[in-house]
């Protein structure tokens, strides 16, 4: 079935609702089922998907406290239904611990420190754990000087940037933060892959419980949204990817194949030249200021298994009381303008972290998080190669 049909009941479900956040929680709920293709009335409880991961983790020869960092990180990037991005990823860190490309036990370190500024040495740690490190480094400096910048080398795939932008909101601070990553864009005119999907993420909360974070790749679409396409047997929209002869392709197969993403935008015409801008732009803040791998020199997605990653990432905390006061309410007053826009058609204006809210709510009320049987079968195969305890799963409470 492909995105299209999905789209056309998606809407035919929106007309059969109103606006409200609950009833469009109920919508996606239903939709999600239809599109995961999953008819399990089963879900995995927040806590036991952290559990299964630290297991991993910890036996893969991390400290505990540090299997835990990466076991929560990757629960709620599931939780927040970044299913790319999250226990999914776990086998390829476990990999690069078996082959001795990350170093498990290593800790970051600070190579320079200048007030409101510090340069971080990953250490080849693994990715979460150099990223919560320098956010709650960044964090400490906002306090102190009203913003912190840390930027980062030699770490690993940190997961979803998301999850370091809201540790700044939980202090009522600003949270920004990128990453570079294996190259995997062709920018505009090329047809080769010249940078990654090099995403970033900003997010601000309102103060009354509304809050903006914008979590996002700077290609077209993140390369798991791909495998999901494959996985489902669906064609991609135009403007996703290129195939290995450099024309745009619709063939999820040809796409992932190829690994030529198209930045955010897609062609030339359709100004994709930005999406180009923006990964280049997330490039200096990781990559040339951290004297990291940047660009096309990072090792390879796919084939780059036995190098180190040496990527970099850029975080920031910012204290919004240090600008003009009342920024809080008129962010609130803000994204209340904007979700009672007038609409084209049935479905309301959603503002950046809206969907992922709307996952948790249904994840929250569901008892757990559903997983593709795909991925549940994977992770009962891998508990059996790592020795741990497999997932334990129970029925939906709705
Ligand atoms: N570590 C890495 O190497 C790496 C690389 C790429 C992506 N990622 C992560 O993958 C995740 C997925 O990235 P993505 O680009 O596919 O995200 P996406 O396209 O699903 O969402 C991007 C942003 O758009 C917002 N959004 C979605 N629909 C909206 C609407 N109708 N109105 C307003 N806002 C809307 C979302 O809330 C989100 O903030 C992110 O968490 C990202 O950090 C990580």
């Amino acid at each position: 079935m492909s995105v299209f049909v999905h789209r056309a009941m998606l809407s035919r479900f929106y007309k059969l609702a109103t606006t409200s956040v609950s009833s469009h929680a109920c919508i996606v709920t239903i939709v999600n089922r239809m599109m995961s293709g999953c008819q399990s009335e089963k879900v995995v409880p927040k806590d036991e998907v952290i559990r299964f991961i630290q297991d991993c983790m910890y036996k893969a020869g991390t400290t505990l406290e540090d299997a835990y960092t990466v076991g929560h990180h990757l629960m709620i990037a599931d939780y927040r239904g970044h299913f790319s991005h999250g226990m999914n990823r776990m086998q390829m860190y476990v990999k690069d611990i078996e082959n001795r490309i990350t170093d498990p036990t290593a800790r970051p370190q600070i190579i320079t420190d200048f007030q409101a500024i510090a340069l971080v040495d990953g250490k080849n740690a693994l990715g979460q754990v150099v990223g919560k490190y320098c956010m709650e480094l960044a964090i400490e400096k906002a306090k102190k000087f009203g913003i912190g910048m840390v930027t980062t080398r030699g770490s690993n795939h940190f997961g979803i940037c998301g999850y370091y932008t809201m540790m700044a909101m939980e202090q009522g601070l600003i949270g920004f933060n990128c990453t570079n990553t294996s190259p995997l864009m062709a920018p505009t005119r090329s047809v080769k892959a010249g940078l990654g999907t090099n995403p970033l993420s900003l997010g601000m909360a309102t103060g009354d419980g509304d809050e903006f974070v914008l979590d996002m790749a700077t290609t077209a679409v993140a390369v798991g949204k791909i495998e999901l396409a494959i996985r489902k047997g669906e064609d991609i929209p135009e403007g996703w990817a290129l195939d290995s002869d450099g024309n745009v392709t619709r063939d999820a197969e040809e796409a992932f194949e190829a690994s030529l993403l198209m930045p955010l935008g897609g062609s030339e015409r359709n100004s994709g030249y930005k999406g180009y801008g923006l990964a280049l732009m997330v490039e200096i803040l990781c990559g040339i200021l951290s004297g990291s791998q940047f660009g096309p020199n990072i090792r390879p997605w796919k084939t780059g298994n036995d190098q180190i990653a040496d990527v970099g990432h850029c975080f920031m905390a910012i204290n919004p009381e240090a600008f003009a006061s009342g920024s809080k309410e008129r962010l609130s007053t803000l994204l209340k303008q904007l979700r009672n826009l007038p609409v084209a058609g049935e479905e309301p204006v959603l503002i950046a972290g809206d969907p992922e809210r709307l996952h948790m709510k249904q994840v929250d009320r569901e008892g757990g998080i559903t997983y593709h049987p795909n991925q549940l079968k994977a992770s009962e195969e891998f508990a059996k190669h790592m020795s741990v305890r497999p997932m334990k799963l129970v029925p939906k409470s709705v």
